[in-house]
């Protein structure tokens, strides 16, 4: 009853920002994304019959707040599924990004946690199954499950059968790397949760943003299909920017930028008006993601590191899905 899980982040290229129904954490829009092999959760879950409650490490830290009932709502699920309901387990997680930070810990976190209570429990889950139940620790985790290019369905159905990622192409489709540029790993202010739910609610854009969803994510794809570097960059900047613009229209407004992260994104158009083809992408945090190809890998990095503000820059390449250890 005990299993080992490695996950992998991803950035998203086509945001999911926003939620239909938060209890099963259905979207408002179809994403896609890029699995990063850079940055990832290792977890192992134990399940023990001598326990009577759920225990988390995370970082060899014992973990009781919010961050602890997240991960023991989410073994109820599975749980439920096992039909094993007072069976407890033992879990560790190292996170090998910043936890909460905008680099999607949540999605390596929560798909490292589902694979690995799966295993431990030989749910005999399908990558299918996987996603829809991982979908429901964090939404983005969803995607983690497969590696290279991946596509979140929202689906229709009111119970979220039909809500789950599906591989767009795999990892060794193309060789697009991605620059994560770290101002701050400091824990954001507004989680992404608390972040969207605020945007559905209250922000006047957002109906538009989940308008202008359709046609971005039938373009970008052909552009990957094509690897149309430049038409997938430019579509994956612009979802950005829809994006962030969203919560500034709502109440109260918020943004997720800091003065740096404006100075990264004018020196990503900056490279490009220097015939250095680089587009950027940002989460729900200050850091910034830029995709470049392997060819400016050098460029691209020099540059990035000299902005006043930034601290690190850490390169990734498209990443695989769910393994066992
Ligand atoms: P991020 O940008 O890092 O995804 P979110 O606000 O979406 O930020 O989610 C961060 C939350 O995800 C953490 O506060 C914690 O509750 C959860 N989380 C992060 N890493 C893990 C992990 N390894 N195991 C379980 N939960 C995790
Ligand atoms: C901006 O998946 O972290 O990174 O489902 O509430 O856990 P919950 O939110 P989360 O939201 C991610 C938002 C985003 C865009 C994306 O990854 O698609
Ligand atoms: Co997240």
């Amino acid at each position: 009853m005990k299993a080992t899980a490695k996950a992998h982040t991803n950035i998203a290229l086509i945001k999911y920002w926003g939620k239909r129904d938060e209890k099963l954490i259905l979207p408002t829009n179809n994403s896609l994304s890029l699995t990063l092999d850079g940055f990832y959760t290792k977890t192992t879950v134990e399940f023990r019959e001598d326990l009577t409650e759920d225990i988390f490490y995370l970082d060899h830290k014992l973990v009781t707040d919010e961050q602890y009932h997240r991960v023991t709502k989410f073994l109820d699920l599975i749980r439920e599924y096992a039909q094993e309901k007072t069976l407890f387990a033992e879990v560790h997680s190292i996170n090998e990004v910043p936890t909460a930070a905008g680099f999607a810990s949540s999605a390596s976190g929560f798909a490292a946690l589902a694979a690995a209570a799966a295993r431990a429990l030989n749910l005999g889950l399908s990558d299918q199954e996987l996603s829809k139940i991982t979908r429901q620790g964090s939404g983005s985790a969803c995607r983690s499950i497969y590696g290279g290019f991946v596509e979140w369905h929202k689906g229709m159905e009111l119970d979220g059968s039909d809500s789950y990622a599906v591989p767009v192409s795999p990892q060794d489709h193309w060789d697009v790397r991605v620059a994560a540029v770290v101002l701050s790993a400091k824990m954001k202010k507004v989680s992404s949760r608390e972040g969207m739910r605020r945007t559905v609610e209250t922000s006047p854009f957002f109906s538009s943003w989940v308008d202008s969803i359709p046609s971005d994510l039938e373009d970008i794809k052909q552009g990957i299909k094509e690897r149309d570097f430049e038409k997938v960059g430019q579509i994956a900047e612009a979802n950005c920017l829809k994006m962030h613009a969203t919560t500034l229209g709502a109440n109260p407004p918020f943004t997720y930028w800091h003065d740096t992260t404006l100075a990264v994104m004018q020196t990503v158009q900056q490279l490009r008006e220097n015939g250095i083809p680089a587009y950027f992408t940002i989460d729900a945090g200050p850091n910034v993601k830029v995709l470049y190809l392997p060819e400016n890998e050098e460029k691209v990095q020099d540059i990035l590191r000299e902005i006043p503000g930034v601290t690190d820059v850490k390169l990734s390449r498209s990443g695989q899905g769910v393994t066992y250890i």
